[in-house]
């Protein structure tokens, strides 16, 4: 899609990033996504003492999505501590893919992706339902 301003995505996820609170791992890690509504929401990663307890920037990104009015993301992009687009891990595939679906577009290190590409065959709510 092309009306999707990536760079003002990107300056956004970074913006982020440098918010996060990494103390452990040293890898900040900031979200920015496009909200068919229009409006951008973004996350940071949050760690704790207690290590398994740390929230990637995506939960955050998600969180904001909710609680600023919900709504789909349309559009994703997320940024390590050098501001270069990240692959979000598999958990957080799994995140976008609930609240974008798979059409959801994702900035990767190999071009402008779906979530349809880069989490393939994905369990979803359909599935619930199917059962
Ligand atoms: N991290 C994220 O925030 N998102 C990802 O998709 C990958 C990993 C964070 C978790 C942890 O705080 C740090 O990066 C190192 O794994």
């Amino acid at each position: 899609m092309s009306d999707v301003d990536w760079q003002l995505l990107t300056d956004a996820a970074t913006d982020a990033m440098r918010r996060a609170y990494a103390p452990y791992s040293g890898f900040p890690v900031g979200a920015a996504g496009l909200a068919d509504d229009g409006r951008i929401v973004v996350g940071c990663n949050v760690e704790n003492a207690a290590y398994g307890v740390g929230l990637c920037a995506e939960c955050g990104l998600v969180s904001s999505l909710h609680a600023g009015g919900g709504g789909r993301l349309v559009a994703v992009v997320c940024v390590d501590g050098a501001g270069n687009v990240l692959m979000p891990c598999g958990r957080c595939r799994q995140l976008l893919w609930e609240n974008g679906g798979a059409t959801c577009q994702l900035a990767t290190v190999g071009g402008v992706k779906q979530m349809r590409d880069v989490l393939p065959d994905a369990f979803g709510a359909d599935d619930l339902g199917r059962r």
